[in-house]
């Protein structure tokens, strides 16, 4: 496993950010035990707020794991009352906040270290995203928002889980600046193309044509495919369809990352999607995903790429590398890393995106 260190990231061994961590519809009162950044959490929706709360996994009684367990009877019977969990082997039980509220045989004081952390999470996107930081701050950037959301033209799709990959995600983040692999990835013929780092964010604006999404002498494929931190990509694709992509990985320990996957895409001619239209945007999830299965298989496959041989022509790798390194540092270092990148790149041989020549 290739680890962040071997990488030069930076200080921390977890990007800070936010994360997605399930698919909301998967998260129910029936506590899910889950891996990220190197430990382990329940993750549950309380009965009563019907909020997602996300916990340190171990009891601080003697170390349990709230909710890898189904055969006590408080998981039998329902560990989770209110938005409250009761652990499986004395049934003491914490609050959604974190602290022990209620040991059933002791009629002592609770004490105050009866207590798991407790972690920020947002549902949004149809997934539930938790804001890591190995400083422990507040969150620095909002999760970024899809218009189309509650559109009724667009289908909104349901997560494909591509499960558990054996790579750091730097190598993921890669692909943001890598125009070189569309044509004998994708056989994209690429028209034009740029990288644009703002702040948290990276965005590439690229035209061109897609063999795996689009057929030979159909529309152009205009994608403009943004990192809203180090883990969230949304794309915005015109095509054969309006949609948009959704790819969100997660590490889940130095060097392993959880990836997911979503479309919404928008009927070609309905203002309200029909059962037809979400049997389409369907297919063309799967097409898209099929798209994603090109890279991945490089990916799985590849040996770590700690310092690569770029010639002429390739994208702007070395910017994307040191834009990815803000995550791995002191917020403190935040801004110097975003003035040494901030900025438009394009890759020697191509065009730059013709909307922002219009801008
Ligand atoms: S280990 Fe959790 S209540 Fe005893
Ligand atoms: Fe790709």
């Amino acid at each position: 496993m290739a680890t962040t260190q071997e990488y030069g990231l930076g200080a921390f061994t977890y990007p800070r950010g936010w994360f997605m961590v399930a698919e909301s519809a998967k998260v129910t009162d029936k506590p899910m035990g889950v891996k990220f950044f190197g430990q382990e959490f329940a993750l549950y929706r309380g009965k009563q707020s019907g909020k997602v709360v996300l916990l340190d996994a171990y009891c601080p009684h003697m170390g349990t794991h709230l909710a890898r367990n189904t055969t006590s009877y408080v998981a039998q019977d329902g560990p989770v009352e209110g938005d409250s969990i009761r652990c499986p082997y004395h049934a003491w039980r914490f609050g959604p906040d974190g602290k022990c509220n209620h040991i059933p045989y002791s009629s002592g004081p609770i004490p105050p270290a009866a207590k798991v952390r407790s972690w920020t999470v947002r549902e949004h996107l149809g997934a539930v995203f938790v804001w890591h930081d190995e400083e422990g701050g507040a969150p620095d950037y909002e999760l970024p928002e899809i218009p189309e959301w509650n559109d009724p033209a667009w289908v909104v799709g349901s997560y494909d889980d591509l499960g558990t990959v054996n790579v750091h995600p730097q190598e993921i983040i890669d692909n943001i600046t890598d125009v070189a692999h569309f044509d004998p990835v994708h056989g994209s013929r690429t028209k034009f193309f740029e990288n644009e780092f703002r702040g948290h964010t990276v965005t590439q604006r690229m035209g061109g044509g897609h063999r795996t999404l689009i057929a030979e002498g159909g529309p152009m494929l205009i994608t403009t495919a943004t990192y809203h931190g180090p883990s969230l990509l949304l794309t915005r694709m015109s095509g054969l369809y309006d949609s948009w992509i959704i790819i969100a990985h997660t590490p889940v320990e130095d060097g392993v990352s959880y990836v997911w996957h979503n479309l919404l895409v928008k009927s070609a001619t309905n203002a309200q999607a029909n059962d037809q239209d979400r049997a389409a945007a369907r297919m063309y999830q799967d097409a898209a995903l099929a798209a994603f299965a090109q890279d991945f298989e490089v990916w799985k496959h590849k040996r770590p790429n700690f310092k690569g041989l770029y010639v002429q022509g390739d994208g702007p790798f070395l910017k994307q590398r040191a834009w990815y390194k803000q995550f791995y540092n002191p917020r403190a270092q935040r801004d110097e890393f975003h003035k040494s990148v901030d900025g438009i790149y394009h890759a020697k041989g191509f065009e730059g995106a013709p909307q922002t020549k219009a801008a």
